[in-house]
Order: structure tokens, then C-alpha cells, then sequence
């Protein structure tokens, strides 16, 4: 079945035209003026952006947490990501140490499998690098396609991995084309500092952001940098939060090292005094790291823009108020970390971005599709529209205006992160590989039409040399 979306203006991260997209099957097969075909669909796109699907490089979709589960799973959470204009997600995957990598592969295909109503694909949790993991890696990045690999600096006795293990995972990522992924903050003095708060009685919402002060994201980013460096290997920061870690990745990119940085739109928009709000619903903004003063929203907007930032991930993670923040009532440190946002990405991106004047219409998109896909060895395949690419589309409205809330958000969860922020913009109609998954504002989509991606091995910074360059991502 053929599609001609006519009359839209086509943007990707460098170009800005009014042209006709034709559609067969999967994959867009021609772009041009005045597109004629006998027999195809034709949709009329006048007056409206043809974006490139979103990518969202940082989800957790079904992932178990402080003794909870995230309220939003592979269905619910990929509906709310195409209704914002996402068409592709990379979830982590998290290990347990002591169990095979593939086990813990094997549970993210039964939590995704037949739930996805968009695509997606895995970045790896590695915990120890011991010699059955070290053996196991080069065999899950070839046969699973996953060419990103997690490593934690905080979170104490439940994720962290130590220095030497990220020093390993870098090393070992150089070697099999892998971008090793950073949570990078202090954990170690964090748990110094959550301890000795929660020994004073300082037990609020508050405290989480206090005992996560920005020197502590810095310093870890600036160590994992340095660690990278050292290995001669690829490093991508994830939630980026702060001046002070957007300085050790800028210094560290003026000296030509492979370090790359991803913020979140919560870190664009909200700040640290959501955390005080009274009657315990400062637990809804506990994110790791924290939410920070509002200068910070300026650095990362200018990072974002001047390219010293290159992507901007959800980090979709989110819990209930009700019976799940609520954990930690009464000790901040239980309170689950993360909150809804895969949805509200791309509009945000969008409405505080483009149409204040903080980024381009080309830097938008390379932000939230195009840098990713190419980091993330799915470049020419997604990220962009092109002859060939995958027909992963937004039809965008630049002038609808609306209100973000709990009461029509797409997501399980029980409240919305961004309450009552009016935004303008909005997709109108969604399209995965050739299929509508959200027509005229409407969910069409299908649980489990959402295809596994295996990815291509990191390549980003450096194309290697033409004989050897893969150009899409395996099928
Ligand atoms: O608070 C957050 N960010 N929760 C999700 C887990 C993580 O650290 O990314
Ligand atoms: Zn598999
Ligand atoms: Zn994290
Ligand atoms: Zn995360």
C-alpha cells in the first residue's frame, strides 16, 4: 500500500522545504514537488511540519526500582510516546551480577514482544566486567545488535559499578564499536550525604536534591570523561543536569575526545524549588540527579544549541503518587526516582525551544531524532527523511495550543510532571514505518507492531573509511 503525504514542510536537521513524501510499504521511496501516483493513499499535510520520528534515547519501560515496578510498561508507555511524536525508544536493560548479559536480554524481549506500538531497541546495564561478562559482550553486541552499554557511578548497593569496572567497559566498548553510557554522579559521597541527612532528621523531598549537590554530577563527569580518554573510547552522559557537567563535556570535546551529553526536558523547563511544594508532592520531581537552580535551564538550552550537548532523552521512568512516591514518606531516600515524560519530549522540545527562539527548527530536530540516530547506530534507517530511511513521520501542527495535564496524557501513571504548562505545537498524526500509529489525534496503532532494532556499531564521531561503512542499519 502506497502514501503521499502532499503539501507538508519537510524539515530534518539540515534542510527546510515544501515537498511531497511518497511511502511503499515501510520505507519512503520518493521525495519531491508535485508527486503524482495513481494508486496511493494521498494525505494532505498543508500547513503543517513533516518531522522525522522522534528518537528517545533513555527510557525505562517495566523496570523494577526500590521494591516497585514503573507504572508505565512497553504498551502504555510507547502509546504515549507516539501521541508525543516519538517513533523510537531505547530502553536499558538491566543485569543482575552473577546471571548471564543474555538472561537479562531474554527478559527485556518478553517485557517488550507484542507490546510495542512503536520501535525499539536496548542499551545494556553492565555491573562487573568479570571474565564471563567480558566474554559475553562481543557475542550479545553482534547477535542483539545492542551497541550501547550502561554503566552507573551512583546509585550505592544497587547499581553502581566502581571506577575500574567503567574503565573496563570502556575498553572492552573501543575494542567491539560500542558507546558506553554514563549515570554519572558521586554515589559514594551521596550515601555519605543521605545518611548523615536522614540522621538529622531531614527527611523531606528536599533532601534529595540537597544531598545531590551539582559539584558531585560534575566531578563523575569529568572522571568518566578523563577514564575515556584515557581508553581512547566513546562516551555518552546521560541526563545531564547542570553547569557544572556540561563544562567537563565541553572541555573534554575541545580537546577532541569522543564524549557526547544528553539532557531531559525536565531539566530544560523545571527546576529544584518543585521539590518543596508542601504535602509530600515534592516526590513527584525526585529525579537522579535532582532538579537544579534555575540558572542552570540557561546552560543547557545554550548547550543544546551550540552543539556541546547532542541529544535530549525522556527518561521516561515514572511511579504513581499514590502508593508508589509514597514510598518515601518519611525518608526521602526511599522515594522512587523518575517521572513521566516520554510524552511531553518532543512538544516541550518544541514549544520552549523553537518557538522562544532557543533553537533552530534544524537544531530541534537534530536534538530529538537525528543525533541520536546516528550515535546510536540507526542512522540513515531513523532520524531523518530521506529516499530509503524508514517511513517514521510527524505531521505536526505548529500553532495548536494546549494544556499539559494528568487529565489527557497518554501515560498509566496518576499525575503529570508538567501540570499546567501551556504549550503550542502538537502532532497531529504519527506514522511507524509507513503505518499510521496516531491518525487526526487518534491512537491507530497496534500492541506488538513495534519491531526489535538491532543497531549498528558506534561510528559516530569518525566515519571509517568508505569500503568499510555500513550506511543502514541492519534490517
Ligand atoms: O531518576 C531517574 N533518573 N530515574 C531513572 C533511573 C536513572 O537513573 O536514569
Ligand atoms: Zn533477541
Ligand atoms: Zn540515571
Ligand atoms: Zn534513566
Amino acid at each position: 500500500m502506497k502514501k503521499l503525504i502532499k503539501g507538508g514542510t519537510i524539515v530534518t536537521a539540515a534542510d527546510i522545504y515544501k515537498g511531497d513524501i511518497l511511502i511503499e510499504d515501510e520505507r519512503i521511496t520518493a521525495i519531491g514537488a508535485q508527486l503524482q501516483s495513481s494508486d496511493a493513499e494521498v494525505i494532505d499535510a498543508e500547513g503543517l511540519y513533516v518531522f522525522p520520528g522522534g528518537i528517545d534515547p533513555h527510557t525505562h519501560l517495566d523496570m523494577p526500582f526500590g521494591g516497585t515496578t514503573t507504572k508505565d510498561d512497553f504498551e502504555t508507555g510507547t502509546i504515549a510516546a507516539a501521541f508525543g511524536g516519538t517513533t523510537t525508544v531505547i530502553d536499558f536493560c538491566l543485569t543482575s551480577k552473577g546471571a548471564p548479559l543474555s538472561d537479562a536480554v531474554q527478559t527485556w524481549h518478553a517485557k517488550s514482544k507484542d507490546r510495542a506500538v512503536i520501535d525499539y531497541s536496548f542499551h545494556l546495564m553492565i555491573s562487573e566486567t568479570n571474565d564471563e561478562v567480558l566474554a559475553e559482550l562481543p557475542e550479545i553486541i553482534e547477535k542483539e545488535g545492542i551497541t550501547s552499554l550502561k554503566v552507573f557511578m551512583a546509585y550505592k548497593n544497587v547499581f553502581q559499578a566502581d571506577d575500574g569496572t567503567l574503565y573496563r567497559t570502556l575498553l572492552s566498548a573501543k575494542k567491539h564499536g560500542a558507546l558506553v553510557m554514563v549515570h554519572a554522579e558521586n554515589g559514594d559521597v551521596i550515601d555519605y550525604l543521605i545518611t548523615e541527612a536522614l540522621a538529622e532528621g531531614n527527611t523531606d523531598p528536599i533532601y534529595h536534591a540537597r544531598t545531590r549537590p551539582p559539584e558531585l554530577e560534575g566531578e563523575a563527569t569529568g572522571r568518566a570523561a578523563k577514564l575515556a580518554a584515557l581508553a581512547d573510547s566513546q562516551l555518552y552522559v546521560v541526563h545531564v543536569t547542570c553547569e557544572q557537567a556540561v563544562r567537563q563535556i565541553a572541555e573534554a570535546r575541545s580537546k577532541g575526545f569522543r564524549v557526547y551529553g544528553e539532557t531531559c526536558p525536565q531539566y530544560l523547563v523545571l527546576d529544584e524549588s518543585y521539590l518543596e511544594k508542601p504535602d509530600f508532592e515534592g516526590a513527584k520531581y525526585v529525579w537522579s540527579p535532582p532538579l537544579r537552580k534555575p540558572e542552570n535551564q540557561d546552560v543547557l538550552w545554550n548547550a543544546l544549541k551550540s552543539g556541546e550537548l547532542q541529544t535530549v532523552g525522556s527518561d521516561q521512568c515514572s511511579f504513581d503518587f499514590k502508593g508508589q512516591k509514597e514510598l518515601g514518606r518519611g525518608d526521602f531516600s526511599k522515594i522512587p526516582n523518575g517521572g513521566p515524560t516520554i510524552e511531553d519530549r518532543f512538544t516541550i522540545l518544541y514549544s520552549e525551544g523553537v518557538r522562544k527562539g532557543r533553537l533552530s527548527l534544524n537544531q530541534f530536530v537534530d536534538v530529538i531524532a537525528t543525533q541520536s540516530a546516528k550515535l546510536f547506530g540507526l542512522f540513515p534507517r531513523k532520524g531523518t527523511i530521506a529516499v530509503g530511511s524508514d517511513a517514521d513521520l510527524v505531521l505536526f501542527d505548529p500553532n495548536a495550543e494546549r494544556t499539559i495535564s494528568v487529565a489527557n496524557h497518554h501515560l498509566a501513571v496518576d499525575y503529570s510532571a508538567f501540570e499546567g504548562m501551556k504549550v503550542t505545537g502538537e502532532p497531529v498524526s504519527v506514522l511507524s514505518r509507513g503505518q499510521f500509529v496516531i491518525r487526526d489525534k487518534q491512537f491507530v496503532g497496534k500492541a506488538g507492531s513495534g519491531q526489535y532494532l538491532r543497531r549498528n556499531r558506534f561510528a559516530a564521531s569518525e566515519p571509517p573509511a568508505p569500503e568499510s561503512r555500513t550506511i543502514s542499519a541492519s534490517r
